[in-house]
């Protein structure tokens, strides 16, 4: 099985924890761009709420209305991928660059279901390293805080995310406390977000892998 397959084998599964008349919040990522194939193919949510402007149009053009969280007061469901994922369902994200839109449709949803295949599940985050949206008036002030507190961090080239700002993406981390280190980066100014998804871990991990699909809850 490869990567790709584990991946879609994850998306079919949370499928399955949807309810007909929906609205799901849908991840950005190639493991989300799965999720979005079955979502359509289901056809049951009524809409979807999306955490960045590449998931946004790929849901228009599989036929699924797009709503403004504003819009919406509450709804149950997150579906998105991961870069890591650790045994107590904290991870981190942003590779693609969406972290802040994810951590607030994140935040916004009753459950989070984190789809990934086996390689992104660790025992300790921070061999990925950890992406942080930046105001950019702000990158040097944040690089030097950061290096400050021991991490190494390199500004992605070509980058601009869907909000006008920067990532840094910060290498060298072994992160033993995942809360803590997302606290402590929150607190650095002009840092937007970062990648630490610990103060709202994921509900559910589906793992995609080559013995089948795991399912580990929170
Ligand atoms: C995007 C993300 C993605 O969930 C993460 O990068 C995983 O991507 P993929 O599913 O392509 O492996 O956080 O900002």
């Amino acid at each position: 099985m490869t990567q790709d397959e584990m991946k879609r084998a994850a998306a079919q599964e949370a499928v399955k924890y949807l309810s007909k008349g929906d609205v799901v919040g849908v991840g950005t990522g190639s493991t989300a761009n799965y999720f979005i194939e079955e979502l359509s193919k289901w056809g049951g949510a009524v809409g979807a709420i999306a955490s960045s402007e590449a998931t946004a149009s790929r849901l228009k053009s599989c036929g699924i209305p797009v709503l403004d969280l504003n819009e919406v007061d509450e709804f149950g469901v997150y579906v998105d991928g991961a870069d890591e994922i650790n045994h107590k369902l904290e991870m981190i994200k942003g590779g693609g660059g969406a972290l802040t839109r994810e951590k607030i449709v994140a935040a916004a949803a009753q459950t989070f279901i984190c789809i990934v295949d086996e390689t992104k599940v660790v025992d300790v985050l921070g061999r990925f390293p950890l992406p942080v949206e930046v105001i950019p008036m702000a990158a040097s002030y944040v690089l030097r805080t950061i290096s400050e507190l021991g991490g190494d961090p390199q500004i992605r080239k070509n980058f601009v995310t869907d909000n006008g700002n920067i990532i840094l993406d910060v290498h060298g981390l072994s992160i033993e406390n995942a809360a803590e280190m997302e606290q402590t980066l929150n607190n650095v100014v002009g840092a937007v977000t970062n990648g630490l998804f610990a103060n709202r871990p994921a509900n559910i991990m589906v793992v995609g892998g080559k013995s089948g699909v795991q399912i580990a809850r929170a």
